[in-house]
């Protein structure tokens, strides 16, 4: 009586271990997807920014494609929270900066302030599972840093104290972007 019963928790030990190996590669897998079709989406975004950025998730290797998207909208929440926040008060304070005023005041802090809505509506498509809908919403949010960058360059024609930012939270968006694409 003994055999049989060890047997088969060592068959099922063994099936454990086989799901588990599959399912880590199949996740691991789901970072790969998403950060190759970012790098090839045509952004500047390249495989390792990505690759630190997706990696940074909660779940790490094991998350999902769907954990990482939620991941991306994430941060992006926060990365636009902290620029209207703090970065644009901080340099709208420095009497150096009085001359790119008029864009972050206006154009800059009007983009990100409205990045939570496009956000909401990601996210309400997401959770239906119509990624297809959601896609808009992401996109626009693409653009958000482009228009804050084009006011300091086409409207005031100088360089742009929130390059960095700016920067960084386009290849973000671009990230989410290729993400929920990838889940179509
Ligand atoms: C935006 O998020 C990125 C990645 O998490 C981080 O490196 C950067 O400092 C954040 N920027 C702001 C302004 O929060
Ligand atoms: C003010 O802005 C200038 C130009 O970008 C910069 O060099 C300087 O460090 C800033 N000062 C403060 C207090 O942040």
């Amino acid at each position: 009586m003994k055999r049989p019963n060890s047997l088969s928790a060592f068959l099922v030990f063994h099936l454990l271990i086989i799901f588990l190996f599959h399912s880590s590669v199949a996740n691991a897998d789901a970072l790969q997807e998403a950060c190759k079709s970012a790098a090839s989406s045509g952004t500047e975004v390249t495989y390792e920014f990505c690759l630190q950025f997706l990696g940074e998730n909660p779940q790490g290797q094991s998350a999902s494609l769907e954990n990482l998207f939620t991941f991306s909208l994430d941060q992006l929440a926060s990365n636009a929270t902290n620029i209207v926040n703090s970065v644009i008060p901080k340099l709208l304070s420095n009497e150096t900066l009085r001359s790119a005023q008029k864009c972050l005041e206006t154009t800059c802090s009007d983009v990100f302030k409205g990045v939570p809505s496009d956000l909401a509506g990601a996210r309400r498509y997401f959770k239906e599972k119509d990624y297809r809908n959601a896609i808009p919403y992401v996109s626009a949010i693409t653009t958000d840093s482009d228009t804050c960058e084009d006011c300091f360059r086409d409207d005031l024609k100088r360089e742009s104290p929130l390059a960095r930012e700016d920067d960084i939270f386009h290849k973000m968006a671009s990230i989410s972007l290729a993400t929920v694409t990838s889940l179509l």
